[in-house]
C-alpha cells in the first residue's frame, strides 16, 4: 500500500511509536487485597507488545483509598509492592519496542459503599445514575457532594498515582476523564448541577479536569507523556449523549487543546456513528479543534476500519479484538477477513481463564 499509515511511525514529543495501533485500557479486575492484578493479566500485556502493538495501557488504576474504587479488585500503583509488580512488566513493554502508559481514574458516583476502604461515594453533585448498578442489582447509592477538601484529596489521588507510575518507570500517563466516571461526571451537565466554580458553564465544569492535569503536569517528567482520555457515553445510561451539542463537545476539546497534554483519546462506542446530530463523526468533530495527537476507539475491527478510523485520527485503539486475539496485529496487516467480537466473548476477561 502507497501510503499505509497504519503502519507507519509516529513521532510524538521523543517518543516514536513503531505503528498506529493500541491496545485498549482494559480492566481484568484481577487484584484482590494487594490491588495488583494476576501475573496472567500483566503478562498478557507484555504478550501484546511482543505481537507488535505500538502503545500499551495498562488497566484503569484507581487512585486514593478512600473513594475512588468503583468494582471489586482493581488496580493501584501507590505502594512500594504495587510499584514494584509494574516494574518489570513496564521494562517487558518497552524491550518489546513498545510504549507503556498507565491510566488512573476516579470512580465518582459509580462506587458503592462496601466497595472502598473509606465506605465513601463521591461525586460533583448528589445525583445518581437513572440505571441500577448491574454488579449490585440495586440502585446506585446516592454520593456525597464533594467539598473544596474532598476536591483537593481527589487530585491528591491523581498526583500520588502518577508518581507511582514515573517510578514504575512508565513512558506516559492517561487521565481517565471518560465513560461516564468522576472527571466525566464534572464535565457533563447530566451529573454536575453545582452551583459553586466547578459547576453551570462550559469553564466551571472543565475546571476539575483543569486541575488534575495542571497538578499532575509537574511530577511527568518532560521525556514523558500526558494524555487525557475523553468521550461523550458513559458506562451507565450508557445512550444519554453527556454533552449536549456540538459546540459544548468541542469547547471541552478547545480547552483540553489548551492544556499540556501530549494526546487526546476520544472513546466511542463505534468510530464511524455521526454525532450531535452532524454529519461528522466524534473524530472529525474533534479534529476541527485540536491538531493534538488523536486517538480513536469503537468498533475498529478489521483492516478496513482501522484504516478508516485513522483518516481523522492518529492512533486506533482495540480492546476486544486484541483481548481475544494476540496476532491480531499480525491479522490486520495480512488483511484477513475479522469480525467484531462481541461482549460476551470478551467476558473470558472477568474469568481465571490465562488468555491467549
Ligand atoms: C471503563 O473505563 O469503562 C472502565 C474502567 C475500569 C473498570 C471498568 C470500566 O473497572
Amino acid at each position: 500500500m502507497a501510503d499505509d499509515k497504519l503502519f507507519s511511525p509516529l513521532k510524538i514529543k521523543n517518543f516514536s511509536l513503531k505503528n498506529r495501533i493500541g491496545v485498549a485500557p482494559m480492566t481484568r479486575v484481577s487484584s484482590p487485597g494487594d490491588s495488583i492484578p494476576r501475573k496472567d493479566v500483566l503478562e498478557f500485556l507484555v504478550r501484546r507488545a511482543q505481537n507488535e502493538v505500538a502503545l500499551v495501557y495498562t488497566e484503569a488504576i484507581v487512585t486514593d483509598y478512600e473513594s475512588a474504587q468503583g468494582y471489586p479488585n482493581q488496580s493501584r500503583l501507590l505502594t512500594r509492592r504495587q510499584i514494584d509488580a509494574w516494574r518489570p512488566v513496564v521494562s517487558a513493554i518497552q524491550d518489546a519496542g513498545s510504549v507503556a502508559v498507565m491510566q488512573m481514574f476516579h470512580c465518582g458516583r459509580m462506587a458503592w459503599p462496601e466497595i472502598n476502604p473509606a465506605g465513601r461515594v463521591i461525586a460533583p453533585s448528589p445525583v445518581t445514575a437513572k440505571q441500577d448498578n448491574p454488579l449490585t442489582g440495586q440502585p446506585y447509592t446516592v454520593p456525597d457532594e464533594m467539598s473544596c477538601f474532598d476536591i483537593e484529596h481527589v487530585i491528591n489521588g491523581f498526583v500520588e498515582t502518577a508518581k507511582g507510575a514515573v517510578e514504575a518507570g512508565f513512558d506516559g500517563v492517561e487521565i481517565h476523564g471518560a465513560h461516564g466516571y468522576l472527571i466525566n461526571q464534572f464535565l457533563s451537565a447530566y451529573s454536575n448541577k453545582r452551583s459553586d466554580d466547578y459547576g453551570g458553564s462550559d469553564e466551571n465544569r472543565f475546571r476539575f479536569a483543569k486541575e488534575i492535569i495542571r497538578a499532575v503536569k509537574p511530577v511527568i517528567p518532560d521525556d514523558r507523556l500526558l494524555f487525557f482520555r475523553i468521550s461523550n457515553w458513559g458506562v451507565a445510561d450508557a445512550a444519554v449523549s453527556l454533552f449536549e451539542s456540538k459546540e459544548q463537545w468541542q469547547q471541552m476539546i478547545h480547552y483540553l487543546d489548551a492544556e499540556p497534554l501530549d494526546a487526546i483519546s476520544v472513546s466511542c462506542m463505534n468510530y464511524q456513528d455521526n454525532a450531535f446530530g452532524t454529519d461528522l463523526n466524534m473524530a472529525q468533530l474533534t479534529r476541527e479543534v485540536t491538531e493534538k495527537p488523536m486517538i480513536v476507539c469503537g468498533n475498529i475491527f478489521d483492516r478496513a476500519s482501522a484504516d478508516d478510523a485513522l483518516k481523522d485520527a492518529d492512533i486506533v485503539l482495540s480492546g476486544k479484538s486484541l483481548l481475544l486475539n494476540p496476532d491480531w496485529v499480525a491479522d490486520i496487516r495480512e488483511n484477513k477477513p475479522l469480525k467484531p467480537r462481541t461482549g460476551a466473548e470478551a467476558d473470558v476477561a472477568y474469568t481465571a481463564h490465562p488468555l491467549p
